[in-house]
């Protein structure tokens, strides 16, 4: 579907619209889908009790939206491009004729496996069609999918499996990044010592390498595909809008990664909007999302926005830097992608190769770029606009979370000024709200600057319904901060003009590459290392990855060398939680600063590992105020 908001005073309509009548806004939006069934009421509940209902009454599929309503048009149209990971493997191009064929064959052979809606079926797969054809399934049968990013570890597959009682595994013998092989089977089986509710585990054949086949359990995806006929047909289960499309597990401040639940009606209404719209779609686009299915920008830009305007999307296996820092460039000019979407991490990266990579090629077909998952800063936003889109195309800078399912602040719709680092506005139907410290809104007219922590007023469709099995968490992780607002976790600046800047998290999660990784979760994690009897853990500015991770460990046995720990404590991460969250610095200490109460300061340790040092603040609440000497004498 192309967009309709095209213009600054469309965007100003829509806006206004929304605000006014919110309902009536989003009921003609929800027009342009199909439902089986209409909804009673366009929206019910709101964020004190976090009870929120969009098109409630109403059923619907998303994978009927994605497909089968695109089949009369577009039958022969390519919904699907894939790029292998190794430049000399040929492409695919599957159209939506195509993909339809494979959902429906995917879906009858989940459905001959005893998968039913409302069952839970957990993906761990790399970037390969399989993934799309899996989650489609899924929706069209209406079970719930719960994709795990795949350098996760078995430790973390086998924990969410649990958490969300999935009763089927889809994974792969292996995926190459680079020139690397990540044996997903082999830590699939190890997860699945743990997981005795799965019933099947389906593997896809992707890299051929020799795996353990455990029957019956295990079961070779292009075996069993072979027994299901060419044309099957599984009719689209007729969801409820409220029933739960999706689970993503994603980290918090505190304890173990939630289960972040989406639902069918709202989420989809949003993911296909937000995308029509901030990216100014038109049919013969060829987008491109470079994030991992596993993550929520695979889910909602990767797959079901673009799917749900019938665009082409273009799904990519490998890393940006591989063969060399010239691979994205390429796959833009080899498909001609008009519509190009990353992350700062990646643009910082490919930035550090130089810019020979990116100078050689044509770049002509770009439109716009865009820029998700974490903070932009300046340099990186000047070099993607000046080298990536030869200064014509604008950069979208574009803020949102799992938890909001679709993009909340961006520039759009031909808005004049796309000033570098800022976000913008919010899409229509999102109002966002700064806190002050007391918790009271800042009010802000033309000409003020404020700053504050950043919350949203009011539910819109695509926002998260509750975390699996915990609804309480839910209420207390974003609603009793600042009851009747939803508070994002982040802090935001909002200038003269009325544009949002984000600035980051306030709470005790790191954006690590544009991962988002909670502090105490990898603080369990290293006190599950025998030798280590506490440990705190910070983030602090990195050049590429935006943050890096800084570990301050205490010691139980003393004279132990530094890497031997830095070293094994690298495995414990990598066994529990994956390489992502492997510590940049670690730093061995003999105390951590805490206050009376025992509570650690980390406000200082994080400015111990940033390196500013000539300002502690106040140390005087804490136990022992020489503590913080010694860190800094020993800093990394
Ligand atoms: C951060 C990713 C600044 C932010 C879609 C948020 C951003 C967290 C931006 C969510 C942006 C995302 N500018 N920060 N444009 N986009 N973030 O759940 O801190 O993986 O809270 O969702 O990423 O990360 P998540």
């Amino acid at each position: 579907m192309p967009s309709q908001i095209r213009s600054y005073p469309d965007y100003t309509a829509h806006y206004t619209l929304a605000q006014q009548d919110p309902d009536a806004y989003w009921a003609e939006v929800a027009g342009r889908y199909h439902w089986f069934a209409p909804w009673q009421q366009v929206h019910t509940g709101g964020f004190l009790r976090a009870d929120m209902q969009w098109f409630a009454g109403a059923r619907t599929n998303l994978a009927y939206n994605c497909l089968d309503r695109h089949l009369p048009v577009l039958a022969d149209h390519t919904a699907i491009i894939w790029e292998s990971n190794d430049p000399r493997e040929a492409p695919l191009h599957i159209s939506f004729a195509q993909l339809y064929d494979q959902v429906n064959r995917m879906a009858h052979l989940l459905r001959s496996l005893g998968v039913q809606r409302g069952d839970r079926v957990c993906i761990y797969l790399p970037m390969i069609p399989e993934a799309a054809y899996a989650m489609l399934a899924c929706a069209r049968l209406g079970a719930i999918h719960s994709v795990v990013f795949g350098g996760f570890s078995a430790t973390a597959l086998a924990d969410r499996i649990r958490d969300a009682d999935c009763q089927l595994l889809i994974t792969a013998d292996a995926t190459m990044r680079g020139n690397k092989a990540v044996p997903l089977k082999a830590i699939a089986d190890e997860a699945l010592l743990h997981c005795p509710g799965i019933r099947h585990c389906l593997v896809v054949q992707r890299a051929g390498i020799a795996v353990e086949m455990r029957t019956p359990r295990d079961l070779w995806y292009h075996e069993v595909l072979a027994g299901v006929p060419r044309d099957a047909r599984v009719p689209a289960e007729e969801m409820n809008a409220e029933d739960p499309l999706f689970i993503l597990y994603t980290s918090g401040s505190t304890g173990k990664p939630k289960g972040i639940v989406h639902t069918t009606g709202g989420y989809m209404v949003n993911a296909g909007h937000s995308f029509a719209n901030v990216f100014q779609v038109q049919l013969q686009d060829i987008w491109w999302c470079t994030a991992d299915v596993g993550w929520i920008t695979g889910h909602t830009y990767l797959i079901y926005g673009p799917l749900l305007n019938g665009i082409t999307t273009l799904m990519f296996e490998g890393v940006p830097t591989w063969p060399d820092a010239g691979r994205f460039w390429e796959v833009i000019d080899r498909h001609k992608v008009t519509l190009f979407y990353t992350a700062p991490t990646a643009i910082r990266a490919l930035m550090a190769a130089g810019n020979t990579w990116v100078e050689n090629k044509d770049l002509g077909s770009l439109r716009i770029i865009g820029s998700v998952g974490e903070p932009i800063n300046i340099e990186a936003w000047e070099w993607y606009h000046t080298y990536v889109g030869k200064r014509r195309c604008p950069v979208l800078d574009t803020w949102w979370q799992t938890e909001t399912g679709a993009i909340m602040i961006s520039p759009m719709g031909g808005q004049p000024a796309h000033k570098p680092c800022f976000a913008a506005l919010p899409l229509p139907g999102v109002e966002p709200v700064l806190m002050d410290p007391e918790g009271k809104e800042i009010t802000w007219k033309p000409g003020d600057t404020i700053e504050g922590n950043l919350c949203i007023r009011n539910p819109w469709p695509g926002i998260a319904r509750t975390t699996w099995g915990d609804h309480e968490r839910f209420l207390n992780t974003y609603f009793t901060a600042y009851p009747g607002y939803y508070f994002t976790g982040d802090g935001c600046k909002r200038d003269a003009e009325g544009h949002y800047r984000i600035l980051g998290r306030v709470d005790d999660v790191i954006n690590v590459s544009g991962h988002r990784i909670g502090t105490a979760e990898v603080e369990n994690a290293i006190n599950e290392h025998p030798d280590i009897i506490e440990s705190a853990v910070v983030g602090y500015p990195h050049d590429i990855k935006g943050q890096g991770i800084y570990a301050y460990v205490i010691v139980g046995k003393p004279g132990l060398p530094q890497e031997e720990i830095a070293r094994t404590v690298n495995e414990v991460i990598v066994r529990l939680i994956g390489p992502i969250a492997k510590p940049d610095k670690l730093q061995l200490v003999t105390d951590l600063p805490k206050t009376r109460s025992g509570k650690i300061m980390r406000r200082i340790l994080r400015k111990i590992a940033a390196g500013e040092l000539d300002n502690m603040g106040d140390t005087s609440t804490l136990l022992d105020p020489g503590v913080v000497d010694a860190i800094i004498a020993g800093r990394q």
